[in-house]
């Protein structure tokens, strides 16, 4: 039998675990109407923590209810994704008939030039062709019952600004005319504060947050356990302990623990039951595999200081002391605690008692001593991290 799990980025789990309250809370805000707060939404969290995810239970919710919803992702050209998606049959009448003094284009604002014999459309939309388009698509629609949804997904520093500004502009108004709609950005937290800190942008700072973190033990071992029974195995109460502890509560290690497991069992002909020794064999590839697929992009993605701050935390075993990470990274206190606040910010750290913090996502500690025994034999840790250090001659601003 296939595995129930679905490690796979922006994929619907089997079991949505620890994310009740946040969409009770969402529910309620479009039961509400215009006007509650939960409608202007920002959902942030380290990388695989399920943000896209969360997106897709939100969507869910409201299609339930008759909305109309448009998925995007902040990248260039999302404003005309999302009008094209919103004009739906119309935006299908393009016709490129050469040559042409009557040329259709697909959505209000976008212009067309014809060259040779080459007509190209352009996007210079404006927050007004945005504002008609999510206007018209609720004039449309029963707006007592029915609204639009638009989630726009991994916000970010490279975003087009001039793009969201518009899309910003227009949702600031339609807010204001109370219209039935809700929008959701979900990206990286300090990715979305670069964004949310531009001067035309202060409305979005009044957003909520649903800041996504590591969900319970206990959910997490009442996921397995539903999991596996309903499609067909059995899993004793040692396995579901050894699978559960496995995960930290990262959502993306569960899908890669359960996954694995029930693979393994799958292979030692176990049709009904997922085993100790495959729960174990289980583990110790999903370990491998967060490392390539979450740890690795999660270091790579951040200013060489930070990294080497994460890295000079690999050297100990449990928690770091913050004065002795300054004192590795050559640096006053205050310096490295620029890194320490922002790694905290995004997750990847946390305090642990005064002085002192340790890593948030599971196995990053491992990844970064793989990683460096694989980069370079010849240095230590701590040799690499400084080297990073020297190489980044100005403090990022990243
Ligand atoms: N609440 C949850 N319970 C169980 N599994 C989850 C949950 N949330 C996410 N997952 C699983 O974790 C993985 C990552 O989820 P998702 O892609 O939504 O993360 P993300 O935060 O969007 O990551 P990224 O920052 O890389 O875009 C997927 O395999 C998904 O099925
Ligand atoms: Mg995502």
């Amino acid at each position: 039998m296939r595995s129930p799990f679905k490690p796979t980025a922006g994929r619907q789990p089997p079991v949505l675990v620890g994310r009740d309250r946040d969409i009770e809370n969402f529910r309620m805000a479009i039961a509400e109407g215009p006007g509650a707060p939960e409608r202007l939404l920002f959902v942030t969290g380290a990388r695989g923590i399920g943000k896209t995810v969360m997106l897709n239970a939100l969507s869910h919710v409201v299609e339930e209810q008759g909305w109309i919803t448009v998925n995007e992702t902040a990248s260039s050209g999302f404003v005309s994704r999302i009008v094209q998606a919103l004009q739906g049959e119309r935006a299908k009448q393009i016709s490129y008939t050469l040559p042409s003094a009557s040329l259709e284009v697909p959505f209000a604002g976008a212009q067309a030039t014809v060259g040779f014999g080459q007509v190209q459309v352009s996007t210079g939309l404006e927050p007004l062709d945005i504002r008609h388009a999510i206007g018209g698509r609720l004039d449309r629609l029963d707006e007592n019952k029915q609204g639009v949804l638009i989630t726009l997904d991994e916000l970010g520093v490279e975003s087009p600004m001039e793009e969201v500004r518009a899309f910003a502009t227009a949702i600031q108004h339609l807010i204001r005319e109370e219209r039935n709609i809700a929008v959701v950005f979900a990206g990286i937290p300090s990715m979305v504060d670069d964004v949310v800190n531009d001067k035309v942008l202060t409305f979005l700072r009044r957003a909520e947050r649903f800041h996504l973190r590591n969900v319970r033990n206990e959910d997490v071992w009442s996921a397995f356990e539903h999991t596996i029974s309903e499609n067909g195995k059995r899993a004793d109460y040692g396995v579901l302990n050894a699978l559960t502890l496995a995960t930290h509560g990262y959502p993306f290690m569960i899908q890669l623990v359960g996954h694995q497991a029930w693979r393994i069992s799958e292979s030692a002909g176990h049709d009904d039951e997922i085993t100790l020794d495959d729960a174990q064999q289980g583990i110790e590839k999903a370990r491998d595999r967060i490392g390539e697929l979450v740890n690795g992009p999660a270091v790579d993605g951040l200013p060489p200081m930070a990294r080497a701050y994460l890295m000079l935390m690999a050297v100990d075993d449990g928690p770091s002391n913050t004065t002795e990470i300054a004192h590795r990274m050559h640096k006053t206190p205050q310096y490295a605690s620029v890194y320490r606040a922002r790694l905290i910010h995004e997750d990847y750290i946390k305090p642990a008692g005064r002085g002192y913090v340790e890593f948030t996502m599971p196995f990053m500690r491992e990844y970064l001593r793989q990683y460096a025994a694989f980069n370079q034999l010849e240095q230590n840790l701590e040799d690499m991290a400084l080297s990073i250090i020297e190489s980044a001659e100005e403090p990022d601003r990243r």
